[in-house]
């Protein structure tokens, strides 16, 4: 029994071994690049991408002139990235194939790694529009987000369990040492939603892993929420992990 158990915790570890080597290979050459002020915006464009509308206290009534006929969504949440192309970046090929988000929208996943000023024209074009109401900072940081702070959730989350490959006890010792001050030891000290339906780290991170990994790595818009993006990737899904084994209710 024991030699049994020696020999999975051997297997463990060298799992573990070998998916740090894949993270660090996909992932060294990109973000890795970016300093200073780069950088700074690289962790905006994040932000950015999941509300620019809450980051800059825009507020807009009418939906989006490309958001599909046959999409259940209408109004401001229209003009957020995530809501065409998904808080997995993958759009119809994600987790937005189907269900009240689903728009038939790609993704943004091929543009990881490209030129970012072909991705300002992009968010300039006549689909987007975004030349309109975004500063020229506010673009590149999208852009920058786009080219190096994407990435691709499918080798890390999941899929049908949704859960993070990361390691729970190491995810703690983040967790518990910074998230911990404003959302309590179990996650439960900030409701998200009402006390009819109640919505903790734990729920988020259980239903939508996808988001709450958007979140740990860029922090939540508008909000004193930080971003954990300078850590080790493995690091952001150790928190992942943890933030899965907290109370969903
Ligand atoms: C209302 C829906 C909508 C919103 C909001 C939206 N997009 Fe798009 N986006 C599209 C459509 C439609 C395309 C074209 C997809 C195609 O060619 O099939 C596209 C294409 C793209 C592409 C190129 C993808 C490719 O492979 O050709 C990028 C990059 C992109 N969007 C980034 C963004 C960013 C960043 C934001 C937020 C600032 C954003 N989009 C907001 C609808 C949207
Ligand atoms: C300085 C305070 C602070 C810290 C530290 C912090 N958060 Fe937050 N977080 C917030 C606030 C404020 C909100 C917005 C709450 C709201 O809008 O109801 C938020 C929102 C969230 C959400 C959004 C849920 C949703 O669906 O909108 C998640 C998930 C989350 N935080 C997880 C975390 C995790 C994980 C950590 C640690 C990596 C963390 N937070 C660290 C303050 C913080």
């Amino acid at each position: 029994m024991r030699r049994v158990r020696k020999a999975v915790a051997g297997l463990m570890c060298s799992t573990v071994i070998a998916l740090t080597a894949v993270i660090s290979v996909t992932y060294a050459e990109d973000i890795k690049q970016l300093t200073g002020m780069r950088y700074a915006m690289l962790a905006r464009g994040g932000v950015l991408y999941d509300n620019w509308l809450d980051e800059k206290g825009v507020k807009i009534d009418k939906t989006h002139p490309s958001y599909p006929a046959e999409g259940k969504q209408k109004g401001s949440v229209t003009w957020r990235c995530k809501e065409c192309h998904g808080w997995d970046y993958k759009g119809k090929a994600g987790a937005y194939s189907e269900g009240s988000h689903y728009t038939g929208i790609k993704g943004i996943r091929d543009y990881a790694n490209q030129d970012t000023t072909a991705i300002v024209n992009i968010l300039k074009n006549e689909t987007h529009a975004f030349d309109t109401m975004l500063s020229e900072t506010d673009l590149d940081s999208l852009a920058l987000f786009v080219a190096f702070g994407q990435v691709d959730v499918d080798l890390y989350i999941d899929r049908k369990t949704r859960k993070s490959i990361g390691d729970l006890s190491n995810g703690g010792r983040i967790y518990l040492s910074t998230c911990t001050k404003c959302h309590g030891y179990d996650g439960k000290d900030i409701n998200f939603k009402d006390s009819k339906n109640p919505e903790y780290v734990g729920t988020v991170a259980s239903k939508n892993p996808w988001e709450i990994f958007h979140k740990i790595r860029w922090g939540h818009p508008a909000s004193s929420m930080i971003s954990l993006v300078f850590l080790d990737l493995k690091e952001q899904l150790d928190v992942l992990a943890f933030c899965q084994a907290l109370p969903t209710e």
